[in-house]
């Protein structure tokens, strides 16, 4: 047990956060899309340090962090075109890129893979801590193994308070879902997790790239995840998730018609007005990008307020909302109600 120190997302926290990671200590750190939690990448006793604090399974690989595109030519045996110009165009920023990986990277990084996956994340404290380090950062989402990913730095003090050294607090993440993670090991390159830089603008860039069954599908027995990640239940809280798939009109219905102890409704803005349970807008109908900022929180808000069953409303897997659909059918198990 140690005792979590909350630091400011300035010079002298973020110098003395680099100290932890320098000694091998484990470090919350915000990014634009959720916290992470962060070691040294080229360090393969730390990095093992956040498998154990987050609970979660040794076969899942963890992102590699950088502040500068040059980096990447030390972490990986090859940068290809299609890498180039996915950075030019959308690095800094929400989007991770998996490729061969170089030696220096440890297994408990790559999870065995061949692989490592990269990202350059535009939060400028997450810059700074990693160029203050002079280190790459191995950093998965810092949440708990299995619950919603944390978009605040109190969801992170929440769920690993004496558990890691610090957290810096950068404020609420803008995006509010993972990166985009897209492999270029593969021919053609394939997307493998949604998130804010959407499939339509990946496709714009690189021309043909292929959505992995995963991403919309829950994984069949037997079937080996090309993303670890992916064969798990996730982001999920307490309550029972369940989707219902209609119009406003059948939503307001079904949920007025179950109402009991412990039902909760998870809905868009413009539906609160009708509902007779108790319920948690996450966003306008239309904003996509509101519905992925708000969506963590929600998830753990419904086990704040100890709900049961919570009845949830989805957007079309488009844009953005496929990373919003991606997440929410996880958490809901894929249980969903056509109505
Ligand atoms: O936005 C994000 O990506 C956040 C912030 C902290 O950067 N990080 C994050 O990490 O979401 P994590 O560990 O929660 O999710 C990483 C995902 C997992 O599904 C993992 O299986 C996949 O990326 N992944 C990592 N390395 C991989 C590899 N070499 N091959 C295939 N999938 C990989
Ligand atoms: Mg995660």
């Amino acid at each position: 047990m140690v005792e979590t120190e909350l630091l400011k997302a300035d010079m002298e926290g973020i110098e003395r956060a680099a100290k932890f990671l320098q000694n091998g200590g484990l470090v919350g750190i915000p990014t634009e899309t959720v916290y992470g939690l962060a070691a040294n990448a080229l360090d393969g006793k730390a990095v093992a340090k956040i498998f154990a604090a987050k609970g979660r399974p040794m076969d899942n690989p963890l992102i590699v962090h950088i502040s500068d595109f040059s980096q990447i030519y030390h972490l990986v045996a090859t940068v290809p075109e299609s890498a180039k110009k996915l950075a030019k165009a959308f690095w800094p920023g929400p989007l991770t890129m998996i490729l061969p990986k170089a030696d220096c990277i440890p297994d408990e990084v790559s999870a065995g893979l061949p692989t490592v996956a990269i990202r350059f994340p535009s939060h400028p404290a997450a810059q700074q801590l990693i160029t203050a380090a002079g280190l790459p950062l191995a950093a998965p989402s810092a949440n708990l193994s299995g619950k919603p990913s944390p978009t605040t730095a109190e969801h992170v003090m929440h769920d690993l308070s004496g558990k890691i050294e610090a957290v810096i607090d950068g404020g609420p993440c803008k995006v509010g879902v993972e990166s985009t993670v897209i492999t270029l090991a593969s021919n053609p390159p394939r997307l493998l997790r949604p998130g804010g830089i959407t499939l339509e603008q990946l496709r714009s860039v690189l021309g043909e790239v292929e959505m992995d069954d995963a991403v919309l599908h829950p994984l069949k027995e037997g079937v080996r995840a090309s993303s670890p990640g992916m064969k798990y239940k996730h982001y999920s809280p307490k309550a029972n998730v369940i989707i219902l798939d209609g119009n406003d009109e059948q939503y307001r219905n079904y949920v007025n018609s179950h109402i009991a102890p412990g039902v909760m409704a998870l809905c868009y803005d413009e539906d609160c007005a009708g509902l007779k349970s108790p319920y948690l807008c996450y966003g306008a109908e239309t904003d996509m990008s509101q519905m992925a900022h708000h969506l963590f929180d929600a998830l753990r808000e419904v086990d704040l307020l100890d709900a049961k069953t919570v009845y949830a409303r989805c957007p079309a897997p488009k844009g953005v909302g496929l990373a919003v659909y991606n997440r929410l059918m996880r958490a809901a198990g894929f249980e969903v109600l056509h109505l």
